[in-house]
C-alpha cells in the first residue's frame, strides 16, 4: 500500500518579542537581534501541516485537505493571527519564548487531536524567508 504525504499551507501573521527578563540590555539585543525589539515587530508566518496515510481506495484522499484547513484554522492560525504572541494565545504558556521551534511544538500539540483517519505527520513553521522550524512529534 503507497503510504502518501500531503500538506495543508496556512499563513497568519502575528507580533512578538524575543527577551529574557533575567539579561542586560546587551545581551538581549545581541542575541536576539531585532526580535528584541522592545516596541515589538511582526512575521508573515507560513505554516505546513503535513499529514501522512494511505488514500481512500474510493476517495483518493488522504485527509480531506478543505477540512484539514478549517481545522488548522479553528485550533491554530484564527487564535494566532493578528495576535501579539506574548501576550494573547491561549495555548502558549505565560512566559514560553514565542521562538520558531517552540511555536512549532505548541501548534503541534493543539493539531494533534483533531487530525483523524491519518497521522500527524510534521509541523513546519516558516517564520521569514530564511528561517523555518520543523517538529515530527518527537
Ligand atoms: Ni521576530
Amino acid at each position: 500500500m503507497a503510504i502518501v504525504y500531503l500538506t495543508r499551507v496556512e499563513k497568519f501573521n502575528a507580533a512578538h518579542k524575543l527577551w529574557i527578563n533575567s539579561w542586560t540590555d546587551e545581551e538581549n539585543f545581541s542575541y536576539f537581534g531585532k526580535c528584541a525589539n522592545k516596541n515589538w515587530h511582526g512575521h508573515n508566518y507560513t505554516l505546513y501541516v503535513t499529514v501522512k496515510g494511505i488514500p481512500d481506495p474510493l476517495i483518493g484522499f488522504v485527509h480531506d485537505a478543505k477540512k484539514l484547513s478549517k481545522i488548522i484554522q479553528e485550533v491554530v492560525t484564527d487564535k494566532l493571527d493578528h495576535s501579539n504572541l506574548n501576550m494573547d494565545v491561549d495555548f502558549i504558556p505565560e512566559g514560553m519564548m514565542p521562538t520558531t521551534e517552540n511555536m512549532a511544538v505548541l501548534i503541534w500539540e493543539q493539531l494533534k487531536p483533531h487530525i483523524k483517519g491519518c497521522i500527524l505527520h510534521c509541523v513546519r513553521l516558516q517564520e521569514t524567508d530564511t528561517i523555518y522550524a520543523e517538529y515530527y512529534g518527537e
